[in-house]
Formats: C-alpha cells, structure tokens, sequence
C-alpha cells in the first residue's frame, strides 16, 4: 500500500527547481494559516505575521495522518517558530519540520518566498 507521507520530503532552498504561485499574500490570514494543494500534495503556509516571516510543511499531521496542519495554531518554542496540530497538540518546528513534544519523525518542511505581495512555495519537482 502507498504511504501517503513518502509524498512529503523536505525542500532545502537550494535544491529548488519549480516555485509554485500559491496566491496572493493578503489571502494568508495574519499569524495563522492555509493550505494549498500541488500536484498530490497538500502543503500548509503560514503567515508568522508577528516575525515577518513565511513558512511552509506538510498539511499531514502524521500523529494520526489527519490533513489539519493548516489549521493549527502557531507560536514559539524558545525561539523556535512552530505549528501545534489542532487534534492532539503535538508541536513541530516550522524551519526544520522536528516533532518538538514527542519522538515522532520530523515533518517535511518547504521554502517560501514572497514576490509583488504573491506567494510561492518550492519544490524540486
Ligand atoms: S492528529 Fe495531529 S496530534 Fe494527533
């Protein structure tokens, strides 16, 4: 049987070769988070508005392999940017993907850059 998270394994930026056109910033809302969909992937953005940063990872959380990512609340870990799961708060890094309460396998984390107030996520495929 496929494993649904071998479709998610994390883009270092220099490895990029498509940036996806996602969708407008303004569609973002502010310290929080959506997802979009490419290809069979769906991948959660997030808005650290607060930072003034952008961060992107799977949408799967893999606790129970629910699509909800997106969904969860971001914060802070001593300094460290992250996505708690809406289910059952397990906590991962936003710029490495670490499961930062647990021992679960860090999640894929991808690029994100803004251009002309659009945003693009990278991929190597
Ligand atoms: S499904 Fe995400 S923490 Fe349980």
């Amino acid at each position: 049987m496929e494993n649904i998270l071998d479709n998610y394994k994390t883009v270092d930026t220099n490895d990029v070769k498509v940036w996806f056109e996602a969708a407008k910033a303004s569609n973002f809302p502010k310290d929080g988070g959506a997802c979009i969909k490419y290809k069979n992937k769906q991948i959660a953005v997030f808005n650290f508005a607060r930072e003034g940063k952008w961060y992107a990872c799977q949408n799967l959380c893999p606790h129970k392999m629910e699509m909800v990512l997106s969904r969860g609340m971001i914060g802070d870990d001593k300094g460290i940017p992250k996505v708690a799961c809406p289910l059952h708060k397990k906590t991962f890094s936003l710029e490495n993907g670490e499961n930062l309460n647990g021992d679960m396998d860090a999640i894929a984390t991808y690029p994100v850059k803004i251009e002309n107030d659009v945003v693009y996520v990278g991929f190597t495929e």
